[in-house]
């Protein structure tokens, strides 16, 4: 899933057998860095119930229009106002027939109603439902109102028909809400690298030096790029987390060959963005055989050697108009080290972080960073890693664009 971070997104759910693949799209927009505020009718509540999606979404799904009158002022029409998009999926012919004639009779229609962010409706049903002229002049009258209509597929249905009236696939689904919500495309064309995840150092065949990296921050800027319209090369370190689909990725293990990895797609690049934790030491040596205790003894020493500077590499070997960005996380005044880092690297962005105190950094989802450039220092408050990395790549784009 793509450029929902940050945003609010109303999924209204009716009552069809394919609640059920709500629940996957649901996910997919929480991880994807979006508030989800699920809407039920009461017949989807009988399909999946609603402590599933509130489960998943981290907020009460909201079915009756009253409950939340006695909440705030004209609840029942909130959410349709602080949406960014408005999903209707699955919609059943009657929800189809209810949004045409504007209904307001629950909350799924009066949130449609009183929304004037983009609706989408996904619609699932029987075939002949689907074929019937009732419905068609429905689902035309929608889309004659600008409302986004994701065609149903052919395939077989819980009929046991073969026929038009299935469930749009989740990707056309996830698709119609990017398109929707216009993630602005100021990488488009552009080549982007970008480095995450640990660096890690060979002692022997089985034992090795890294660190604490999550590689979070550098999947979500690759993620982030990608839904801005770059082509993405993401190099990284071994992490736990799933490549970001439609980005080509390249597993990397030590410095040495993640700096391999880099120059080789260097001279394609416009912006390099070195968010890796690259270790700053290897063992000196790399033996080929597993060390035994019995040869070690009761102390095992390792002696260590500085590792390439990747950043420095990178300057030395780009063309003049590739913007390369590094990352300085620092205990004490981090802005005042990237404001150093960036003059004496030359690099044209430091995202500064301060990992003072107790907060949590590593493996967190959320991050409080500056950014430093030749333009001054941004302070951005403390947000989800995806939400940084979305401002980060809309800083580059600006730059980019001048
Ligand atoms: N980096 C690099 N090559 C290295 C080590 C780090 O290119 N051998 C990059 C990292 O990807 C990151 C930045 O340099 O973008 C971090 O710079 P560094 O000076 O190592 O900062 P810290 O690790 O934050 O600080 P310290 O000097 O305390 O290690």
């Amino acid at each position: 899933m793509t450029g929902v971070a940050g945003r609010f997104v109303v999924l209204a759910v009716t009552g069809s057998i394919a609640v059920y693949k709500m629940v996957e799209l649901a996910r997919h927009l929480v991880q994807s860095g979006a508030t989800v505020q699920v809407v039920m009718t009461k017949s989807a509540a009988e399909f999946v119930t609603p402590l599933t999606f509130q489960a998943l979404t981290h907020r009460p799904v909201e079915i009756e229009m009253f409950s939340m009158q006695d909440e705030r002022a004209a609840g029942h029409v909130a959410m349709g106002r602080q949406a960014d998009v408005v999903v209707v999926a699955p919609a059943t012919a009657h929800v189809l027939a209810r949004l045409a004639h504007g209904f307001s009779d629950d909350l799924v229609a009066t949130t449609v109603l009183a929304t004037s962010a983009p609706v989408i409706v996904a619609p699932a049903m029987e075939t002949h439902m689907w074929q019937n002229a009732a419905t068609q002049a429905n689902v035309a009258a929608l889309r004659a109102r600008g409302v986004r209509v994701v065609d149903p597929e052919t395939g077989p249905l819980a009929s046991g028909d073969i026929g038009p009236g299935r469930l749009a696939s989740l990707e056309r689904i996830e698709a119609a809400i990017d398109e929707a919500i216009g993630v602005p495309q100021g990488l488009a064309g552009r080549s982007v690298v970008v480095t995450a995840g640990p660096t890690v150092e060979a002692i022997d065949p089985v034992r090795f030096i890294s660190n604490r990296s999550s590689g979070k921050m550098g999947y979500a800027i690759a993620a982030a790029a990608r839904d801005a319209g770059a082509e993405v090369t993401l190099i990284s370190g071994p992490t736990a987390l799933v490549p970001p689909a439609g980005v080509r990725t390249f597993p990397v293990e030590s410095a040495d060959d993640m700096k391999d990895a880099i120059l080789a797609h260097l001279p394609r690049a416009d912006v390099v963005i070195m968010a890796a934790a690259v270790a700053d030491y290897r063992p000196v040596e790399r033996v080929t055989t597993k060390l035994k205790k019995k040869d070690l003894g009761n102390e095992m020493i390792v002696r260590m050697t500085e590792n390439p500077d990747l950043l420095k590499a990178i300057v030395a070997a780009r063309r003049a108009s590739t913007v390369v960005v590094g990352f300085k996380a620092e205990t004490g005044d981090a802005t005042a080290e990237a404001g150093r880092m960036l003059r004496e690297k030359k690099l044209d962005l430091v995202v500064a972080n301060d990992v003072a105190g107790d907060r949590e950094v590593f493996g967190s989802d959320e991050d409080e960073v500056a950014f430093v450039s030749a333009d001054g220092v941004e302070r951005l408050p403390r947000l989800k890693k995806t939400e940084v990395a979305r401002r980060l790549i809309e800083k580059l784009s600006e730059r980019l664009a001048r």
